[in-house]
């Protein structure tokens, strides 16, 4: 079972999400954080930035993995995920970058790079907290809707639908790459505690099917309706379609 927080607003669902984040920091300093990428979590990471300026969050001991990389992109490209990180969150507390891990988006050898990262997960018992964002189509990573669930890390053909909704972020639909590294959904499933959060209207769909629909790979998150410890901070209009289920 999904717990629903009913958040206001973008605001009120990224400071809730980072007074979730928060807790696991000040509860656990040396702590796995699994991290996501995309406008969701830009709220919540300016909120831990802010925090960590007052003196209220160190970050020294914690280490984290990222969920995801464009296949072709370098740390140092504004569009890669690994740069997302660093500007988002990673430049601005004191974590030690050396404890951040991304997956390599120009690894040459994408297959053992990838048995790397996972490898790397487990070694570090996987996250303690696992933020997450959901796609308009159900997926979380890069775990697009498919015939079956994923396993580890894993090379993804990015759907159409998935390349227009993130080439608001790129110059033209042309440059968003096709192919991204992800973690897999049995991965993400290992992570002793999932927060999810979503907002607007756009996350609607998605949002029912992730928590009331079938347990399918149609809807990659609605696996998420079987693991233990899962939250979804989600505000109104992403939990609109909802209103029947939660009356
Ligand atoms: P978004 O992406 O936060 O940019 O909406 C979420 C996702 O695709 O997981």
């Amino acid at each position: 079972m999904i717990s629903i927080v009913r958040a206001r607003d973008y605001n009120d669902m990224s400071r809730k999400a980072a007074n979730i984040i928060s807790a696991q920091i000040i509860l656990k300093p040396n702590c796995v954080l699994g991290l996501a990428t995309g406008s969701t979590p830009i709220g919540a990471y300016q909120q831990l930035v802010e925090w960590y300026k007052k003196g209220d969050l160190d970050f020294s001991q914690v280490s984290s993995y990222n969920l995801d990389e464009y296949r072709g992109l370098s740390g140092d490209n504004p569009q890669s995920y690994r740069y997302f990180m660093n500007t988002n969150l990673f430049d601005h507390v004191n974590i030690d970058k050396a404890n951040t891990h991304v997956p390599d988006g120009m690894a040459e050898d994408g297959e053992a790079s990838c048995a790397a990262y996972d490898a790397a997960v487990a070694a570090a018992g996987y996250p303690d907290l696992q933020l997450l964002g959901i796609g308009n189509n159900g997926h979380i990573g890069f775990n697009e809707p498919d015939d079956h669930f994923s396993k580890g890390t894993h090379l993804v053909d990015l759907t159409e639908s998935t390349i227009e909704a993130n080439s608001r972020l790129f110059d033209s639909i042309d440059e968003v790459p096709r192919q991204a590294y992800s973690m897999g959904v049995q991965t993400i499933m290992f992570a002793k505690m999932i927060l999810v959060i979503a907002n607007g209207e756009k996350k609607a769909q998605a949002v029912h099917d992730m928590c009331f629909g079938p347990v399918a790979p149609s809807c990659p998150a609605s696996i998420l309706q079987l693991h233990p410890n899962t939250v979804l901070v989600a505000d109104e209009e992403a939990l609109s379609l909802c209103a029947d289920e939660l009356a």
